[in-house]
């Protein structure tokens, strides 16, 4: 049977006093709506929509996912009127599996099984899970004999429910035939005003449709976000479990709880991570790599036995074996390092390429530039590569030694073995194997005196 997922995504999101969409805010770097679209897309539905209210342009602009049907629900009349949006775009021989946009961690496996315990066992099926504290959801009502006789939102529920444990977690799976007879008949008789959802169940129950429920044993699954108290913690535990992984896995992080992972990590072995690193993008660690303190790794792949020291930012950068960078060092997009570079504190590099053995020890910046092999450069030099207008490129070939507080002004070539003389401006190219320099004389004022104040 063909697939149509609904996720909901209309609510404002009052509680999280923002002006940006509530689902559009990140949970380990991601967009909560876009951890669902992923979940959503490996079930390979026939088709997602997502039923949105407020920042409809916002979120468009945000997902520029093509293969995401959008469906404006203009008044957020509850969530049976939300779902009922989606109906005259699933065709009625399909099943619907009704997905929230606030519930971010919900997994593949857990959908599937859902899926499954419709088709075989029931017409309705519904994903439960019992809470120590169940408090603002709506409660799972059995009879006697143990069947789902109802679903009580908090606000309407009496006494007797409100100790109910077993609550619903927004998720759930019939036939889009089912739907079209059961959404139009809800009636907004409630605390809320609003048609629910969950009234769906009496009018399965008064056609005999049997209804079935699937516990989700992980309560980080079916957690939902109102607040941003509640998304942090969601975040602190899935950051913990991404570390408790890694440490299985045989990475050592120095401390699971200050440990940050905003994408894909690959490590070789013994790779170590210190306190306070954050990783995004895609992030590759070859064998023996060591991460200081206070590191930030953006799309980034490093060699085996590479360390980065304390406080370095790196981004958008490739290493070879044996790097040595930081502490306090800042690699842009575009860097590339061959075997055993050097790029020490306090130096930032942009699009810059380093053959093997090259070293930057400290101060400086390498913009636009490609260096050759076992080239110096001395502390505070600078590549001027802009003009205000336009980039240009600096070479700096094999064996070259650039003194300290070198000028660069590019585009211009140091030639092979060359060497530059301290505190040099050079404005051209430099020969091969000679040294270079550009003077300014030094001149002492014999008996000069400072103005006194
Ligand atoms: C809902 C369930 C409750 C369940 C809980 C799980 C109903 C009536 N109640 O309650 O049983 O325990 O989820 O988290 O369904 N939305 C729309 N349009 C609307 C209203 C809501 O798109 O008109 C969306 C919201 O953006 C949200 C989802 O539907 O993504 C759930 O709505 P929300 O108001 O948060 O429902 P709850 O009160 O949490
Ligand atoms: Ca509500």
């Amino acid at each position: 049977m063909n697939l149509h997922i609904v996720i909901l995504a209309a609510g404002q999101g009052k509680r999280m006093y923002s002006d940006i969409p509530k689902v559009l805010h990140k949970l380990a770097g991601k967009p909560m709506i876009s951890w669902v679209l992923d979940t959503a897309r490996c079930l390979n539905p026939a088709q997602i929509h997502v039923i949105y209210g407020h920042c409809g342009e916002v979120l468009m602009e945000s997902l520029p996912d093509p293969d995401v049907h959008w469906i404006h629900q203009p008044e957020q009349l509850g969530t049976g009127h939300a779902v009922l949006q989606a109906l005259p775009h699933i065709p009625a021989d399909s099943q619907v599996l009704v997905l929230s946009a606030d519930v971010p961690l919900i997994q593949v496996s857990t959908l599937q099984a859902l899926i499954q315990s419709r088709s075989t066992r029931a017409e309705l099926a519904l994903l439960v899970t019992q809470l120590e504290n169940p408090y603002g959801l709506g409660r799972i009502v059995r009879n006697a004999q143990g069947e789902i006789i109802a679903i009580v939102e908090e606000k309407d529920a009496n006494e007797a429910e409100k100790n109910i444990k077993e609550i619903y977690t927004g998720i759930c799976c019939a036939k889009a035939s089912d739907f079209a007879s059961w959404l139009p008949k809800l009636g907004k008789n409630n605390a809320q005003g609003e048609y629910y959802l969950t009234e769906i169940i009496a009018l399965a129950l008064a056609n005999n449709t049997p209804i079935n429920s699937l516990t989700c044993k992980d309560w980080i699954e079916i957690q939902g976000v109102n607040t941003r108290l509640q998304l942090q913690t969601l975040e602190r535990e899935w950051q913990r479990r991404k570390a408790q992984e890694l440490l299985e896995q045989g990475v050592s992080i120095a401390d699971a709880n200050r440990f940050d992972l905003r994408g894909t990590l690959t490590c070789g072995k013994d790779v170590f991570i210190d306190v306070n690193c954050v990783i995004t993008g895609t992030v590759t660690l070859g064998d023996g790599c060591s991460i200081g303190p206070n590191c930030t790794l953006s799309d980034v792949s490093l060699g085996a036995n590479c360390e980065v020291y304390a406080n370095s930012v790196l981004e958008g950068s490739v290493l070879e074996q044996g790097c040595h960078i930081g502490p306090f060092a800042r690699l842009r997009p575009g860097t590339q390092l061959g075997q055993s570079c050097k790029i020490g504190n306090f130096v930032e590099v942009k699009k810059a390429v380093f053959d093997a053995g090259s070293k930057a020890s400290h101060l400086s910046y390498l913009g636009d530039v490609t260096i050759g092999k076992e080239v110096n450069i001395g502390a505070g030099t600078i590549t001027c590569n802009y003009d205000g207008v336009n980039k240009y490129q600096t070479i700096i070939e094999d064996g070259a030694f650039i003194g300290s507080d070198t000028q660069l002004i590019a585009p211009v070539t140091i030639g092979a073995n060359a060497t530059i003389g301290a505190g040099s401006t050079i404005r051209k190219n430099a020969p091969a194997g000679e040294l270079t320099y550009t003077e300014s004389s030094q001149r002492t004022v014999q008996g000069w005196k400072r103005r006194k104040k």
